[in-house]
C-alpha cells in the first residue's frame, strides 16, 4: 500500500488535517446541504470534519448524547430519536442523507415520515453482517442476504434483543431504504471499522498490546487473512459519494492482508521489540481463547474463509482508497493513550475485546510445554 495523493493533499499521510477551504477546492460540485443522522461516535465525527473542510453545509441529528458537545457552535443540530421522536426533522430538506445509527428498519421508516421526497440522496451504513454465509472466499454484493428468523417481526423486536439479530435486521433496514428511497439511495457494508475514537477495543487491543513488548500470543497460522477498514477513509469515502452522487451497493472494506502483515505492520510503529508466538486455532479453542473476542479481528479460515476475505472491487472503482496500515496503528496507538484511565483499564483487563495479560501468558506457557509432534 502506498501513500496516495489525497493522504498527501488532505494531510493525512503525515497525520496533520488541513482546514476548510484548503480541501475544499478538491471537491466535486457545489457546496451540498448534508444531514447526518448521528455523527458524533465513531465514523460520524470523522465525516463532519472532511465535509465542512469541503465546504458542505452539515446538520446532525441525534439525541444529544453522546459527545454532546462535539461539534456545538459548528453544524447545526436537531435533537431527536430514530426510535421515537422525529419531529425536529419536520419541515427541512436535504441534498443528502447519511444514516449512521440505524440498526432497525422502523428507524428508516420513523425518520422517512420527514425526510422521504426532502432529499435528493440517501446513504445507509450497513454492515457486512448481512452475508449469513462466509464459508467462500472473494464474495461480492450480490451474495446471500439473512432471512428472517422465522416469526420474527423486524418493526417490533425489542432493543435488547436487536444484537442478536443484527444481520437479519441491518438486511431489513436496507430493504426500508429501498422503499423509502427508491432509486436514489446508496448502501455501504462496511467490515470490521477501525481507527482513533473506536471504544470497540477490537483492533486497538493489537497496537497497544504490540506496544507493551514482550512475547505475543498471536493467533492461527500467520497467513491466516485479515481485513479492515479506518474509519477515515470510509467516512471520507461516503463523503465523496455523497459527492458525485453515487447510487448503488458496496462492499466497503480494505484489502485482504494476512495475520502476520497486520501484526508485523503495527509492531513497525512501535520500538518495544514485540514477539510474536503463533498458537494453532485448535490449540486455542482447547484453552478457551475465542476467535475475535479474545483475539481480536481474527477468524480462523476454516470454517470462516470467507469472512475475512470480501471483494471489494466495486467500492475501489467507485474510489475507496485506503491509508497504510502504519497510520491507522500509529493514529490509534496515540489516541488510546488519551483515553480516560478507565477506558485504558478495561482494554488492559480484556472486558470488550483481547485476551488479559495472565491469561495471555498461561496459554503461551502451556503451547511450549505441550510436545510438538514430530513434523
Ligand atoms: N464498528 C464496526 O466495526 C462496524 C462494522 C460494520 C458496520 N458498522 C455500522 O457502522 C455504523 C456507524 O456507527 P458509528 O457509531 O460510527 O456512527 P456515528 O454517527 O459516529 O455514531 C453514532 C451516532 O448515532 C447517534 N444515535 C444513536 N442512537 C440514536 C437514536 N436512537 N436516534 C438518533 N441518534 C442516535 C449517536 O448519538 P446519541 O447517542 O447522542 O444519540 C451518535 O451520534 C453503525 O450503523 C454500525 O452498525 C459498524
Amino acid at each position: 500500500m502506498s501513500i496516495t495523493r489525497r493522504d498527501l493533499l488532505t494531510g493525512a499521510a503525515n497525520g496533520t488535517r488541513r482546514r476548510a477551504g484548503s480541501l475544499a477546492h478538491e471537491r466535486v460540485g457545489a457546496p451540498l446541504n448534508i444531514l447526518i443522522l448521528g455523527g458524533t461516535g465513531f465514523t460520524g465525527p470523522e465525516q463532519v470534519e472532511y465535509a465542512t473542510a469541503r465546504g458542505h453545509r452539515v446538520t446532525l441529528f441525534n439525541r444529544n448524547r453522546t459527545r454532546p458537545d462535539l461539534f456545538k457552535g459548528r453544524v447545526d443540530q436537531l435533537i431527536g430519536d430514530l426510535n421515537g421522536d422525529v419531529e425536529s426533522l419536520k419541515g427541512h430538506s436535504f441534498d443528502v442523507v447519511i444514516d449512521n445509527p440505524t440498526t432497525a428498519p422502523a428507524w428508516v421508516r420513523n425518520a422517512a415520515k420527514h425526510l422521504a421526497g426532502h432529499t435528493k440522496h440517501y446513504l445507509f451504513i450497513s454492515t457486512l453482517s448481512v452475508y449469513p454465509n462466509n464459508t467462500v472466499t472473494n464474495r461480492d454484493e450480490s451474495d446471500g442476504l439473512t432471512p428472517l428468523p422465522e416469526g420474527l417481526d423486524p418493526y417490533t423486536v425489542p432493543a435488547d434483543q436487536a444484537r442478536r439479530y443484527y444481520g437479519a435486521l441491518k438486511t431489513e433496514s436496507e430493504r426500508e431504504v429501498a422503499r423509502q428511497y427508491p432509486g436514489i439511495n446508496t448502501i455501504v457494508r462496511p467490515g470490521l471499522i477501525v481507527g482513533p475514537l473506536d471504544k470497540s477495543d477490537r483492533f486497538t487491543y493489537w497496537p497497544v498490546r504490540i506496544d507493551r513488548g514482550g512475547e505475543v500470543l498471536a493467533p492461527g497460522n500467520p497467513d491466516d487473512p485479515n481485513q479492515i477498514i479506518d474509519s477515515r477513509d470510509l467516512a471520507e469515502w461516503m463523503i465523496r459519494l455523497a459527492e458525485q452522487r453515487v447510487l448503488g451497493t458496496f462492499n466497503a472494506v480494505g484489502p485482504v492482508i494476512s495475520m502476520w502483515e497486520l501484526l508485523a505492520g503495527i509492531k513497525s510503529v512501535t520500538t518495544a521489540g514485540a514477539q510474536f508466538t503463533w498458537v494453532p486455532a485448535d490449540f486455542l479453542r482447547a484453552n478457551g481463547v475465542t476467535p475475535w473476542r479474545h483475539m481480536p479481528t481474527w477468524m480462523p479460515p476454516v470454517p470462516n474463509a470467507g469472512f475475512s476475505t470480501r471483494n471489494n472491487a466495486r467500492a475501489v472503482a467507485a474510489g475507496l482508497t485506503f491509508r497504510p496500515l502504519s497510520m491507522t496503528a500509529k493514529d490509534t496507538l496515540d489516541w488510546h493513550k488519551t483515553r480516560p484511565a478507565e477506558e485504558q483499564k478495561s482494554l488492559a483487563d480484556g472486558a470488550i475485546a483481547g485476551i488479559p495479560a495472565t491469561k495471555e501468558a498461561e496459554v503461551i506457557a502451556a503451547w511450549k510445554a505441550k510436545p510438538q509432534s514430530a513434523p
